[in-house]
């Protein structure tokens, strides 16, 4: 498995996966989005790469203050194989290079298996606040 950045000609796939994920989201994980957000920061999208295949990805907000972690998804063919695991390590060290000393991430409320993924990762829940949301024009 090569763990690596996302490319342009990955976004048919990327958005297989997210799809099959229940994790796209429309209007926003668009093409020419992804391509502007890796333009704009480099590693904020990393690509688990199999075979060809796209078994998972993960997005990042990268800062110093706190660097934010968003779309972890592995595609259900590769669900328990380590995937997830080593996206999640790659995440936290491109944190660490960025200087941050604090990572965050939102789960679902209903997603209980994702959240005892993270706990096993060390992860521990602060709050229970949700996501709010804006379109910038
Ligand atoms: C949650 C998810 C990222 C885990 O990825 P994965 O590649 O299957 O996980 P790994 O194979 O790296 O497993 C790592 C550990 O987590 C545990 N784990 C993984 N999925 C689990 C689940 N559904 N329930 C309980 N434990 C789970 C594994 O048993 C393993 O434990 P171990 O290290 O003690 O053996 C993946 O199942 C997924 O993408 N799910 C759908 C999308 C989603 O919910 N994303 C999170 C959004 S916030």
């Amino acid at each position: 498995m090569e763990i690596r950045g996302y490319r342009d000609e990955d976004y048919g796939k990327v958005k297989e996966l997210l799809m099959a994920t229940d994790m796209y989201a429309e209007g926003v994980d668009t093409k020419d989005a992804l391509g502007r957000k890796i333009k704009f920061s480099p590693d904020s999208i990393i690509a688990a790469e199999e075979n060809g295949k796209i078994a998972g990805v993960i997005y990042l907000t990268i800062d110093p203050w706190i660097t934010f972690l968003h779309h972890l998804a592995v595609h259900p063919d590769f669900e328990g194989k380590g995937v997830g695991t080593a996206l999640i390590e790659e995440a936290e060290n491109i944190a660490k290079k960025a200087n941050a000393k604090w990572a965050a991430l939102m789960v679902e409320t209903k997603k209980a298996e994702a959240r005892k993924f993270y706990e096993k990762k060390g992860w521990k829940t602060v709050n229970t606040n949700n996501l709010m949301f804006k379109e910038i024009k």
